[in-house]
């Protein structure tokens, strides 16, 4: 994905031993699509050649503030003229300390008091000096300057200790440097989502369930935390990472899922991804339902069309449903879309099986269909904010 073409990053790589991870972060960023020009304090120098980054990035590596090949002598100012935005990874307690202080005596530290264009900074130290109250009224002081802290995480430190300080992983932080980078076109809105399939017990063992990934309603809490707003994700029975900043809820009935949605009103918007089961048996039995039979009947009863329920409450946020068609698609979608009284739905013909990477889906609303052009889900998700937004704010 090219989520970052036509950007320039500055990465700031400061003196500890997570540098190593910044070299695959230098090598996710170019991948999607972004120029990294690496700057390098003298002491992360002694972790990482600086030749490991330019061999990544194809670009030169700064470290000096006295680099003479700079036509006008000013790299500090050159490096972040034009920049999207400078991510420093790792960022030791020291860094973090002259940041906080507005010290300069260094490339990166310049560079980033001449900078206009956002910062972000993921410490990664030993977890007593994390802990120290000097790095936290450093951290503070930072966020309150309007920097974005990426981290730390838990877990086992290079130190052999375990606790809370180690830098988040590269894709983590390309994640978070990428996300921070979308219009926040839902900043300040609420969003509830749900995704995935529900499992409707026969049985202790068995249940009814639909074929759902639920890789769109992540792709779609996902995009929606991007844009600024505040997510909760009702989440049926899937194996998928919490997308950063969500919370979320798991489920596994419709009867759950319906609670949990309730549980998280009031919303300014709900999107009901998930391929909620229509029926669910009757009488689930209480073991197991013993093979012999030749024939066996499963009596089924309808579950809550939650979608509809939320959509007909008279505080109703904007509801948005979605529709997998085998075949006519267009009538059956906009059918579905007066049936439930909602403001939009989204489309798509089931062809080749639920599951896949990438989609291809149309919006219906009131003015029209919209088709959009096939992409990945993540993509795709983000073009339905787009939707959302200009529909939420006309
Ligand atoms: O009518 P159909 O099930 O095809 O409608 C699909 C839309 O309704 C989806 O957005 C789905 O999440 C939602 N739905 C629901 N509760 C159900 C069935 C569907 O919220 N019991």
């Amino acid at each position: 994905m090219n989520d970052l073409q036509g950007r320039r990053i500055v990465l700031g790589v400061t003196g500890g031993i997570a540098a190593y991870k910044a070299c695959e972060l230098a090598r996710l960023i170019g991948k999607a699509g972004a120029d990294v020009d690496v700057v390098m304090t003298e002491a992360a120098t002694h972790f990482v050649a600086p030749l490991t980054f330019q061999a990544l990035t194809g670009r030169p590596v700064h470290v000096s503030l006295w680099e003479t090949d700079q036509a006008n002598g000013m790299a500090h100012i050159d490096l972040v003229r034009g920049a999207a935005a400078v991510l420093i990874a790792p960022a030791t307690a020291d860094f973090i300390a002259k940041l906080a202080h507005g010290f300069a005596d260094d490339l990166l530290s310049s560079l980033c008091l001449a900078r206009e264009c956002p910062l972000l900074v993921a410490p990664a130290m030993n977890r007593q000096m994390w802990a120290h109250p000097a790095t936290q009224r450093n951290v503070a002081q930072l966020r309150n300057d309007g920097v974005e802290i990426l981290g730390p995480a838990s877990g086992e430190q290079a130190c052999g200790e375990m606790g809370e300080g180690r830098m988040l992983e590269a894709e983590e932080l390309c994640d978070a440097l990428i996300a921070h980078l979308q219009p926040k076109l839902l900043a300040g809105k609420r969003v509830v989502l749900t995704a995935g399939p529900t499992h409707e017990p026969l049985d202790p063992v068995r249940v009814l369930t639909n074929m759902s990934s639920g890789k769109m309603g992540f792709a779609l809490a996902r995009a929606c935390a991007e844009a600024g707003a505040s997510v909760t994700l009702v989440a049926g029975p899937v194996c998928l990472p919490t997308p950063a900043g969500v919370t979320r809820i798991d489920v596994r009935s419709a009867f759950e899922m319906r609670d949990a949605v309730l549980a998280a009103l009031p919303t300014d918007i709900f999107v009901s991804v998930a391929a909620v089961a229509d029926y669910r048996p009757a009488a689930p039995a209480t073991h197991k339902i013993k093979k012999g039979a030749e024939r066996l009947t499963l009596e089924l009863v309808a579950n809550p069309d939650i979608l509809a329920e939320i959509a007909a409450r008279p505080d109703a946020p904007l509801c948005v449903g979605f529709a997998a068609e085998s075949q006519n698609l267009a009538e059956y979608a906009e059918a579905k879309r007066r049936a439930k009284k909602l403001p939009l739905i989204v489309g798509n013909l089931v062809q080749d099986g639920l599951g896949g990477e990438t989609n291809q889906i149309t919006l219906f609303d009131a003015a029209g269909s919209h088709p959009l052009p096939a992409g990945d889900k993540l993509t795709l998700a983000r073009a339905i904010v787009r939707h959302i937004a200009e529909m939420i704010h006309a």
